[in-house]
């Protein structure tokens, strides 16, 4: 099955090896971009979200014929060692360094809410850190980092 999509701005031409196989298999085994994780693999966890067409996804729980057509977003086209995205420049200043399963996540799901939401409510942004779960530490530095890319962001915009 083919399927187009574009992919961290990117048009993505593939054929699929069958119709059930799963955004995050396609995108870290065929595309081989492994910033996104698998986690649980049941929409629980969160490590897995992409950005697709401006929403948080879970890749574990979505269908790859299904972005036929879709604007796809991973961690890989945030930014790069020369230029960091605002919220991955954020995660470093507030140290919200968690681990490499649940940061890519984090950082996803933190740039799904600020896209939409540039000056987010506390609750916004405590809903947005809790879709993603981590198993061994708390989520005040993130929460602290989500607040620190709003004031980036808006010391960009002046
Ligand atoms: S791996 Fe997708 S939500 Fe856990
Ligand atoms: S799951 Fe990543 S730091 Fe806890």
């Amino acid at each position: 099955m083919q399927i187009n999509f574009t992919l961290n701005g990117e048009p993505v031409e593939m054929r699929l090896k069958n119709g059930d196989r799963l955004l995050v298999d396609v995108l870290r085994e065929d595309l081989q971009l492994t910033g996104t994780k698998h986690g649980c693999g049941i929409g629980a966890c969160g490590t897995c979200t992409v950005i697709v067409d401006g929403l948080p996804v879970a890749s574990c729980l979505q269908l790859a014929a299904l972005v036929d057509g879709a604007d796809v977003r991973t961690i890989e086209g945030l930014g790069d060692n020369t230029s960091l995205h605002v919220v991955q420049q954020a995660f470093i200043n507030k140290a919200a360094l968690q681990c490499g399963i649940c940061t890519p996540g984090h950082v996803m799901a933190a740039c799904a809410l600020l896209d939409k939401t540039p000056a987010p409510t506390d609750e916004q942004i405590r809903t947005s850190v809790e879709s993603v779960y981590c198993r061994c530490t708390g989520y005040v530095r993130i929460e602290a980092a989500y607040r620190e890319a709003v004031d980036l962001a808006q010391k960009a915009r002046k």
